[in-house]
């Protein structure tokens, strides 16, 4: 990863520059410079590539002064069509091009101090990479990009609007590297572990194991944990920022739940064979929870907020449920197993029912890789949300729309209910191919009573095949970014 630094404009002697242009700008202040000494070369080298500041559009120029190693142009856009997601994608377009330099300045005239902190936070969230088992490669085939000096005349002002940037990009960070974690490393009790490692940034962790949620009546939760060799946990991580100077918060804590199934075979209603890998990250929601605190705890967010996972992988084995089964949930409601395969939700509904008696939240978040359905829904652009309440889900759309972590709202409707009615219990666990997500939301949305509460279904959106912007290929964090900001936006005081 490279250090961040912000620096007076000043021309480098040495390294590459990367020049942040607006459509329609006129060459000034160190574009201006920059040409001068390069004779010209600058301007050539726009006109002949047509480059004019739109949008995306770059502009390479190989070695044109002495020094000087290289300069990318970026075109921003529109001053007037600006947006925090354009700016970080120029952070991410100069990681993504000149990750064999060693040194990149930034020069831009246009943008504020703010916009410089996004353009570092950009550019270090495309920087990510998780080369933990890599053992074999060669030093020239790694990044060398060590600094990224972002130029801007507010230095110090640049530096404090990154300080809460950079601790989000480590909560983002953590998250990519337990969702990509291969599941033989990371089950249950050793994510456990890892979350407890974070009371070192002031977050407070419990730790359940299959006893005590055995005396709570884990039923559902425990269920599908039975038929795995590893045991399961629940984590509790508090972040209490809302006090301040020793006062004491009397506010509700907001809360967010994840799911945590570090390897889903789908149990005795086994899984293909064919891309069970993937499944090693349906602990994405609970990585994500964990990133979030981790993210809301090192950037000391004025909030009391309240995370919890559930852990558990889920298994098929001589020990394991049976489609057929009857749990009987922490919350008493009895659960006829149809498909083992439908277990995120089996693991949620505890865990939600537990959220919600002990700490009365202002409103519950879940986050799930629930669903195969709403990947043939919304594809990978959008997470399905599913709410009970129009404020929250209007402040989900927008804090997704700000951070480019979209959200698309879903029916819940008692007609789908219906679908999950069982003959023998209180409910089934799936309701059939028509409406998959939504059946599967309307399963979890009977753990919670009349409470402010959105459910995320974030399967289509965890992991992603290729490079985007400011996201490498692989573990996305989707989520963390959204929440992060709905609590900065609507939640601190
Ligand atoms: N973890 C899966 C959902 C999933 C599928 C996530 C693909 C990411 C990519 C979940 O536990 C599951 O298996 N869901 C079933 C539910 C069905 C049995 C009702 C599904 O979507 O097929
Ligand atoms: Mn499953
Ligand atoms: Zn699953």
């Amino acid at each position: 990863m490279p250090d961040i630094a912000f620096a007076k404009p000043a021309l480098p002697k040495s390294g590459a520059l990367a020049l942040l242009i607006h459509e329609g700008e006129k060459p000034s202040g160190l574009w201006e410079q920059l040409d001068e000494v390069a004779g010209g070369a600058i301007e050539r080298a726009f006109r002949v590539s047509e480059f004019k500041g739109g949008k995306g559009k770059i502009c390479s120029i190989l070695a044109p002064c002495a020094g000087i190693t290289r300069v990318l142009a970026i075109g921003l856009g529109k001053p007037a069509e600006i947006s925090q997601t354009i700016v970080e994608e120029a952070g991410g377009t100069i990681v993504a091009n000149l990750s064999h330099e060693a040194a990149v300045a930034v020069a831009s005239c246009a943008l504020t101090s703010q916009q410089c902190a996004e353009v570092a936070l950009g550019a270090i969230l495309r920087s990510y990479r998780f080369d933990r088992y890599r053992t074999k490669e060669k030093p020239d085939d790694k990044p060398k990009l060590s600094r990224i000096t972002v130029l801007t005349a507010e230095a110090a002002k640049a530096k404090a609007a990154w300080e809460p940037l950079n601790a989000t990009a480590k909560g983002v960070f953590l998250t990519r590297d337990l969702v990509t974690e291969p599941p033989n490393v990371l089950d249950p009790p050793e994510m456990a572990e890892r979350c407890r490692r974070l009371s070192e940034l002031g977050l407070k962790v419990e730790i359940f194991g299959p006893k005590e949620m055995g005396k709570l009546g884990f039923g559902a939760l425990l269920g599908v944990s039975q038929g795995s060799a590893k045991e399961p946990r629940m984590v509790v991580l508090h972040w209490n920022g809302a006090g301040g100077n020793g006062r004491k918060s009397k506010d509700k804590p907001v809360v967010f739940v994840g799911k945590g199934v570090t390897f889903d075979t789908g149990g005795i209603s086994i899984k293909p064979a064919g891309g069970m890998e993937d499944m090693k990250w349906d602990m994405a929601g609970a990585g994500t929870v964990i990133g979030l605190m981790a993210a809301l705890a090192g950037r000391r967010a004025k909030v009391d907020a309240i995370g919890l996972v559930g852990l558990v992988e889920n298994m098929p084995s001589a020990t394991a449920q049976r489609p057929g089964d009857v749990v009987t949930s922490y919350s008493g409601q009895t659960i006829e197993v149809i498909n083992t395969d439908a277990e995120g939700r089996l693991v949620l509904a505890d865990v939600i029912w537990y959220a919600q008696q002990k700490y009365d939240p202002k409103f519950m978040v879940d986050l799930a890789t629930l669903t195969g359905a709403i990947i043939i829904g919304l594809g990978h652009e959008y997470a399905g949300l599913f709410s009970n309440d129009d404020a929250l889900s209007q402040k989900l759309t927008a804090a997704g729309l700000a951070t480019g972590e979209r959200v698309w709202r879903m029916p819940l409707d008692d007609a789908y209910d219906k679908q999950i009615r069982s003959d023998i219990a209180d409910m089934k666990n799936v309701g059939g191919r028509p409406g998959g997500s939504i059946t599967a939301a309307q399963f979890i949305q009977r753990f919670v009573n009349a409470k402010p509460w959105a459910h995320l279904d974030i399967a289509g959106m965890a992991w992603s095949t290729k490079d985007t912007a400011v996201t490498p290929k692989g573990a996305t964090a989707f989520g963390v970014r959204l929440l992060d900001r709905l609590v900065a936006d609507h939640y601190e005081s």
